[in-house]
């Protein structure tokens, strides 16, 4: 893949070699397809199209130094994936095809897993929607999964830079017992009103805060949110949140350090407590926060005076960087490993 400039790659979609399909009809998921196109072809009446019955994952595969290729704790993806469908009445991608499809589809397009020094990283996109007509509104009766794969750089153009993000009170991402703590379309397209005028602010994303009360921190648009005091790694508890493996894997790594972990409601008002802030997810890895500007209350929240990010963050971003791309052992079982060597 001498044509691509590994280290110039940006959050993006690339074509690849190949994606991986399962059809679900009578009650029964096919054995996975490998296809070489990029397109499906879809009834005009199909639910995802008309009534949002449509999920999607997000994870990554690392090429380490020794040039083998990780997969980062696909599992919970699997089983998030489920948890979606149960959301919005799907029917179940059974786990362990979803780890086959995922390895597969790794396997078919090697050449675009970044070499470890580009510091970029193979994002793959497992998918989920209703493909049978309905008019009324009523649950599909046929699904398709896909996965397809493409290389990427960072989420926010910076990269490990701390960047600003806003709080906007007129717009919710997810209601208090709606779908926010599943992965499912609805949720981002009713974020892209709000992350377009944050964006057009000079703001890398909102941070959304609880849709009912407006009293306490939500999460990111596309990531979670944690803060950092006193040694402690603190997170919200909300039930309009997308559980992220991200900030799972970052809780046991803090405690790991020594840190206290805090998983409860944070008002609003203890960000100025904060000494350090962070958006966390699998684009976003850790996006630190430079400073939260309440665009209503007119108050700003600064976390980064000197462009860097605080010494805590750094630290728990390098434990996890160095799982992921197999520099660190991996005690806890997060990693796949593709059993071979990759063509340089
Ligand atoms: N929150 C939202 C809304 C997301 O879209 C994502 C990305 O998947 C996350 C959080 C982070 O989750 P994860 O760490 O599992 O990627
Ligand atoms: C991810 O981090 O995988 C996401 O899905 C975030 C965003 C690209 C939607």
């Amino acid at each position: 893949m001498e044509n691509i400039n590994w280290s110039d790659l940006t959050f993006g979609y690339m074509k690849t070699d190949y994606n991986v399909r399962s059809y679900y009809k009578n009650g029964q998921w096919s054995e996975l397809e490998i296809s070489d196109s990029e397109n499906i072809n879809l009834h005009i009446a199909a639910t995802c199209l008309h009534y949002g019955q449509e999920a999607f994952e997000g994870l990554k595969a690392f090429k380490g130094k020794d040039g083998k290729v990780r997969i980062f704790r696909m599992h919970e993806n699997a089983l998030r994936m489920q948890a979606s469908s149960r959301g919005i009445l799907m029917a179940e991608f059974p786990v362990e095809l979803f780890e086959k499809a995922v390895v597969e589809v790794v396997k078919r397009n090697l050449r675009f897993v970044p070499p470890y020094e580009s510091g970029a990283s193979l994002y793959i996109r497992p998918l989920l929607i209703g493909t049978s007509s309905q008019v009324g509104v009523s649950p599909s009766k046929e699904y398709l999964f896909i996965v397809f794969v493409t290389p990427v750089g960072p989420y926010f153009k910076t990269g490990f830079k701390p960047t600003p993000y806003a709080i906007l009170r007129d717009y919710d991402r997810a209601a208090p017992q709606g779908t926010g703590t599943v992965k499912v379309g609805g949720n981002y397209a009713a974020s892209l009103v709000a992350g377009e005028i944050a964006h057009q602010k000079g703001y890398s994303a909102v941070l959304y805060l609880d849709s009912k009360e407006k009293k306490y921190i939500d999460e990111c648009g596309p990531a979670n949110f944690f803060g950092i005091k006193n040694n402690t790694y603190i997170t919200p508890e909300s039930n309009s949140i997308l559980p992220s493996i991200t900030n799972k894997s970052l809780m046991t790594l803090a405690s790991e350090i020594g840190m206290k972990v805090e998983r409860r409601p944070i008002p609003v008002e203890e960000l100025s407590t904060f000494e350090e802030a962070g958006a966390c997810g699998t684009a976003a890895v850790i996006s630190p926060v430079e400073r939260i500007d309440d665009l209503d209350k007119n108050k700003s929240y600064i976390f980064s005076k000197d462009g860097s990010p605080g010494v805590l963050s750094e630290k728990l971003y390098n434990k996890l960087r160095a799982i992921q791309y197999g520099d660190e052992e991996d005690k806890h079982g997060w990693v796949t490993l593709i059993d071979f060597k990759v063509p340089a």
